[in-house]
């Protein structure tokens, strides 16, 4: 396994195996998404158009596993803009984090650390201040849930992210097992860099 930070032009040629990627992974508990190609390019094209975007992506031989994505927040205004509207930040001085994902035999070996030091690395390196990442809330009772998850929000908390209480975007897609697309809330979660 290798991991490689992408920018630019490298970053642009990755997105397809990305998404492809996402798709696999956000299937399972708790995204539960059904994507399409279509949905990943309208949704990934904040990276491909971000000079500040960035990708660590991982690699077994020339195979991606991995991925994880940072922009600056202000690039995804659209869509997270309206969650931090009325709240005293300043979006333009936050990073947000983007997806992480790994399949799952890769997992438990140190992965997602990298993933967040080297996006909470970057962005100070920039500038900014702040660094986010939202999470999706599900229902605990959610038919769906497998009785062995194990949340990530130890995990999170221990790299000292938290909740932004009220900071609440919503995503729409369609879930596995539904016919049609839902919202769904995108918890904002938080720290200082
Ligand atoms: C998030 C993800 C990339 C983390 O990757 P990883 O390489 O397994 O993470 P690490 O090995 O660095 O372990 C990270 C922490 O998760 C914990 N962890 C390990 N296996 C876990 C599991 N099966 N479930 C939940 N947490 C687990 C570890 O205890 C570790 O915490 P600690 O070392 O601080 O105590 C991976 O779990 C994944 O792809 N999950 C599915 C997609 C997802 O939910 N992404 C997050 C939102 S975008």
């Amino acid at each position: 396994m290798r991991v490689e930070t992408l920018t630019g032009a490298a970053l642009s040629e990755a997105l397809d195996d990305i998404a492809r990627l996402r798709m696999a992974v956000f299937r399972d508990w708790p995204y539960l998404y059904e994507g399409t190609m279509e949905n990943e390019h309208r949704y990934l094209q904040a990276y491909q158009v971000s000079e500040r975007a960035i990708a660590l992506a991982v690699y077994d031989g020339d195979w991606l596993v991995g991925a994880s994505t940072g922009a600056p927040l202000s690039e995804h205004a659209e869509d997270f803009g309206e969650a931090f509207e009325g709240t005293p930040f300043d979006v333009e001085k936050i990073f947000y984090c983007g997806e992480s994902v790994l399949l799952p035999r890769y997992r438990g070996q140190g992965i997602g650390h990298q993933f967040f030091e080297a996006r909470e690395d970057y962005a100070r390196g920039l500038g900014f201040e702040k660094i986010c990442f939202s999470s999706v809330v599900r229902p605990p009772d959610h038919p769906l849930k497998p009785s062995d998850y194990r949340a990530l929000d130890p995990f999170w908390k221990k790299r000292g992210y938290d909740r932004l209480p009220g900071v609440v975007a919503q995503f729409t897609w369609k879930d596995v097992d539904q016919v049609s697309e839902t919202a769904k809330p995108l918890q904002m979660w938080m720290r200082d860099l």
